[in-house]
């Protein structure tokens, strides 16, 4: 924090301690911590991640400033936010990268100025500057999508498919986990795939591109399921599926993220499953974490349970457990109330708006 700044913090607000190497002698006193997500077309990170953080952070550090923001799906743009945040005098960086290989370099900034790094929700790769990662087990996420879908096939009638796979952003290291968890199920049951896709972004509207081409290449009736990697890119195929005459509810869809639009897709039957992040846990370990190195506390010890190799280091790790979401577990799952930690992730009044009125009903929400 620059000197200026500092004067500010301290004739506008009395209490809050300065940013930088300032107040590293701990016991309290805030600081400034930065939040940097990677975008914005993924529904999560408006609705959840950024409020949930804030609102843990506040919790865990009453007097700890929130600097955040939002590279939409932009390496070069998050470049910059890192940056702005090191000038503004943060004391820590939560970093979830759009680029897991090249935000090494944005941590390499960090250390130069002695602010520790969060790896937050994707593995910054390569830097041995990482001081914690937080995340879910991420191949579990894939098992459990290639789990329920090789079930589901094999329920229908179809155990080898063959199926579509629209996968996530190569740039973010989850993606590669998430299809390792995905692959081996298919492996192991000997699904075939027809058609497989990388979707730059993790864009929806690329995914929908995909599924149209796939379609046109094998055919209505060359697939009898698609593994989308998240629910935006669900939400593509879906609609890709709809333009082309082909009934969704035949074709089983995976997702991920437990989005609105997602549960409200699975009780109307068009999409077959979703995997649950509470991301109220996510948020509030990096938020413990973040609160202790921001006030030179000790880290809670039994808050880290992991460790994770990103080809530079150990890195000690906080990873969360996945949950697999269908039409049978929704209120098990994604409506449970969170106590604590905040309000269920999706509330039944949100998802049962008219135009589901009926499905919620047939479903036995109400
Ligand atoms: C996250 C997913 C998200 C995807 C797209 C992944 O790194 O773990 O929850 O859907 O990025 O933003």
């Amino acid at each position: 924090m620059g000197v200026l700044g500092c004067f500010a913090l301290v004739f506008g607000l009395g209490l809050v301690a300065c940013g930088g190497d300032d107040d590293d002698g701990g016991g309290g006193g805030g600081g400034k911590v930065a939040l940097l997500l990677p975008e914005s077309k993924t529904t999560r990170y408006e609705a959840h991640d950024h409020p949930e953080f804030e609102s843990n952070l506040k919790r865990h550090c009453p007097d700890c400033e929130l600097v955040y923001s939002n590279a939409n799906q932009d390496a070069s743009q998050q470049q910059d936010q890192v940056e702005a945040a090191l000038t503004e005098g943060i004391d820590v960086m939560v970093l979830d990268p759009v680029d897991s290989a090249s935000a090494a370099g944005m941590v390499n900034l960090a250390k130069q100025q002695g602010v520790p790094v969060i790896s937050y929700d994707r593995l910054i790769l390569g830097s041995d500057g990482v001081d914690y990662y937080v995340s879910f087990d991420n191949v579990k996420v894939g098992e459990l999508q290639g789990s329920a879908l090789v079930k589901k096939l094999a329920d229908d009638g179809t155990p080898t498919g063959p199926i579509v796979k629209i996968n996530g952003s190569p740039t973010d290291n989850n993606a590669k986990l998430f299809g390792q968890g995905a692959q081996s199920q298919f492996d192991a049951a000997g699904v075939q795939i027809a058609k497989e896709y990388d979707t730059p972004d993790w864009s929806p509207d690329k995914a929908q591109q995909e599924m149209e081409q796939a379609i046109t290449a094998v055919g209505n009736n060359g697939f009898t399921g698609v593994y989308a990697m998240n629910d935006g890119t669900a939400g593509g195929a879906i609609a890709a599926m709809t333009g082309a005459g082909v009934d969704p509810a035949s074709k089983p869809t995976t997702g991920q993220d437990a989005e609105l639009e997602a549960i409200q897709r699975i009780v109307a039957g068009q999409q077959f499953m979703t995997v649950y992040k509470a991301t109220s846990l996510e948020t509030d370990a990096t938020a413990q974490l973040a609160a202790a190195l921001a006030q030179g506390e000790d880290v809670p010890s039994d808050l880290v349970n992991d460790e994770t190799d990103n080809g530079a280091k150990m890195v000690p790790s906080v990873i969360e457990t996945p949950v697999a979401v269908t039409i049978d577990n929704l209120q098990d799952t994604v409506f449970k109330d969170n106590g604590d930690l905040g309000p269920p992730y999706q509330t039944v009044q949100d998802v049962c708006v008219a135009q589901f009125a009926q499905a919620c009903k047939a479903a036995g929400l109400e």
